[in-house]
């Protein structure tokens, strides 16, 4: 051992400042490999590790870096070489201690000057990369880089119980690492009926990177997983809309906050607008039914041809008409159109009396409601069965919207906008869900591709999405479930700033997230997050993070965000950031106790994602 010790021992302790020291190399061991029993050892250089003996404490520290002073006051003639008169000084940052054969994170005591320091021991350099106790389940995410053939266990609890980040510029590997641990777990456990059971996952895939592009019939869609443990939602607003929709509860279609969302509601009038329309008692009682349906147009009828306005626009009833006859409406009720084409032919508008003129017979008059409204609106037979539950309400909106203009409960000019962008929205949004009564969670892994859905819905599905399944999993509160959301390209709902919405709509999108980070734990609901910019990412957010995967990051703002949040990441691992290589990424957090540089492990191809990054020349030649 003391053979041992003594090719290892390294130097001495000269400054202790805080948790930084400071050695003088001895000058024997000016080189970079020491020789010992016929093997070499790499001796120390920037990055790797240390031990300081303090009696029986043994410190370990990092060294962060190294410069030479030359002794210039001594005499001369007391060095038997000139090399004897440069003294080599590492800088070292202490990150831990051994104990009873454990490494253990953390500061205890201080070095005292003149203490030995000594090179780690093979055995000792495994300890402090060991990041599990003994009995832990585990599993290698990849190589440690500095040490090519080094292997990194990491304790499945502490990394997926727990809210997970990963940060790097594009082309850096960030989706190959979120589904390269999350297939070497997900495969591990697949066999077991309990994990089939109490786990669940959800990925919200940008980009479509996780899933075959169509699915086609003899192609097997086995990323991350094999196709049998997961249910694909390719969402789609295009033509045609998405072959399998993303089921939502009938409760989210009551929250006037989600329409709100849809519709891009203001804050101040349109949103309360909408919370109105989906109380309204008279409506609701009356939309479901054929009976009820004609009561609904007779009513709104009314007050736009009796009750007519100052500033009323002459075709207001005809506006109405048409918006209700959209998505195929007048081909649902016999005789909508005949109403449609009679007005047209008879109605007039009159300004000057502010009313209409139906052949003689004026608005004001008592007979016009019975003759002109009550009778020809009796005569329609709507077969409005079988509507969605999206669709109704639409037309509640366009009921209440006429009727509260009409009242003067609301300002035509403040909701007009609603109305505006209605028609769009619901399209798109019966593309994309459907309203599922009894939803049932049986699938071990949904993935929701949003690649083929527009700006709009791109930004509010996720929220809905995250929202709803998060919501569920808490009321329901079981206590051996978990559920993992995983968001590749997360700044797209995530990023604090953004010019086109509005404040409110922001907060709640924010808010929904945040509460996941600050609550979801208790619940066993954990977040796993991927961007390229996490300077964009709200840093309430990045501070609740407790696994970090960084790669490289060049942009110094991205950089800052990371180096506020993860403020114990040393110096080394700092500087290296915008310099790792592909696949390479400094692994930081409750899962290792170090932060370490990995280099991420490959998948088998047909687990891969679809990231492959394009070679332009190989496609310019033939
Ligand atoms: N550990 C790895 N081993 C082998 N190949 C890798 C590894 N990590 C990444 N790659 C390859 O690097 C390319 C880019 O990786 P990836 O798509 O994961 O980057 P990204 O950071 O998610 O980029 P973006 O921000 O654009 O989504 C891919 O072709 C991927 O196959
Ligand atoms: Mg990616």
């Amino acid at each position: 051992m003391d053979e041992l010790n003594s090719i290892i021992k390294i130097g001495v302790v000269t400054s202790v400042k805080g948790r930084s020291v400071e050695l003088k190399v001895d000058t024997t061991k000016n080189v970079s490999h020491l020789l010992f029993k016929g093997e070499l050892i790499k001796n120390v250089s920037v990055g790797s590790y240390v031990k300081i003996a303090k009696g029986f404490s043994h410190l370990v520290g990092k060294i962060e870096g190294e410069f030479i002073t030359e002794d210039k006051g001594s005499d001369f003639k007391s060095y038997t070489s000139q090399q004897d008169k440069v003294k080599r000084i590492l800088q070292i940052s202490l990150v831990g201690f051994l104990e009873s054969g454990v490494f253990k994170q953390g500061i205890k005591e201080l070095p005292l000057i003149d203490n030995e320091a000594y090179l780690l021991t093979q055995g000792e350099f495994n300890l402090v990369h060991k990041f599990v106790q003994d009995g832990e389940d585990t599993f290698v995410l990849g190589n440690l880089a500095q040490e090519k053939g080094k292997e990194i266990e990491l304790g499945i609890d502490r990394l997926l119980a727990s809210h997970i980040g990963i940060f790097g510029n594009t082309g850096s590997g960030k989706s190959y690492t979120m589904a390269k641990f999350y297939h070497e777990i997900i495969n591990k456990y697949k066999g077991e009926t309990k994990f089939l059971e109490n786990a669940r996952f959800i990925l919200i895939d940008f980009n479509g990177e996780y899933t075959i592009p169509k699915p086609v019939f003899g192609v097997r869609d086995d990323v991350i997983i094999e196709e049998e443990f997961k249910k694909v939602y390719r969402l789609s607003t295009g033509k045609g809309g998405s072959i399998l929709k993303y089921p939502v509860a009938p409760s989210v279609l009551k929250d006037a906050q989600f329409w709100s969302l849809i519709l891009h509601c203001t804050e101040k009038t349109q949103a309360p607008f909408v919370a109105r329309t989906l109380k309204n008692e008279f409506i609701e009682s009356n939309i479901r039914s054929n009976d009820g349906f004609k009561r609904l147009i007779s009513v709104t009828l009314k007050s736009i041809l009796t009750k007519v306005e100052h500033n009323q626009e002459r075709n207001l009833a005809f506006t109405f008409l048409e918006e209700l006859a959209r998505f195929n409406l007048d081909s649902k009720i016999d005789g909508y159109r005949a109403l449609f084409s009679d007005y047209q032919k008879n109605l007039q508008f009159v300004p000057k009396d502010k009313c209409y003129l139906y052949y003689n017979t004026k608005s004001t008059e008592p007979d016009f409601l019975k003759q002109v409204i009550t009778d020809k609106t009796k005569a329609l037979t709507p077969n409005i069965e079988g509507l969605s539950e999206i669709h109704i309400i639409r037309l509640k909106i366009i009921f209440n919207f006429y009727h509260e203009v009409q009242k003067g409960f609301a300002n035509k000019e403040h909701i007009g906008p609603v109305m505006g962008r209605l028609d769009e929205r619901i399209s798109d949004l019966e593309k994309v869900i459907t309203v599922d009564l009894n939803h049932k969670d049986d699938t071990l892994m949904s993935i929701v591709s949003l690649k083929d859905v527009n700006m709009q819905m791109r930004k509010i599905l996720p929220m809905i999405i995250c929202k709803q399944v998060y919501e569920d999993k808490k009321h329901r509160f079981e206590k051996h479930k978990y559920l993992n959301i995983i968001i590749d390209e997360a700044h797209n709902i995530l990023s604090y700033n953004s010019e086109r919405e509005n404040e409110s709509w922001k907060d709640h999108r924010l808010e929904t997230f945040e509460e996941i980070i600050k609550e979801g734990r208790k619940f066993g609901v954990f977040l796993t997050i991927a961007s390229q910019r996490p300077s964009d990412i709200s840093s309430t957010i990045i501070s609740q993070l407790h696994n970090y995967f960084l790669h490289r990051l060049i942009n110094n703002k991205d950089i800052e965000a990371v180096e506020k949040t993860i403020s114990y990441l040393d110096k080394v691992s700092f500087d290296s950031l915008p310099i790792l290589p592909q696949g390479s990424c400094i692994l930081a957090g409750l899962a290792a106790q170090l932060p370490i540089v990995i280099e991420v492990g490959k998948i088998a191809d047909r687990y891969k994602p679809f990231n492959e990054t394009m070679c332009l020349t190989s496609n310019w030649k033939d």
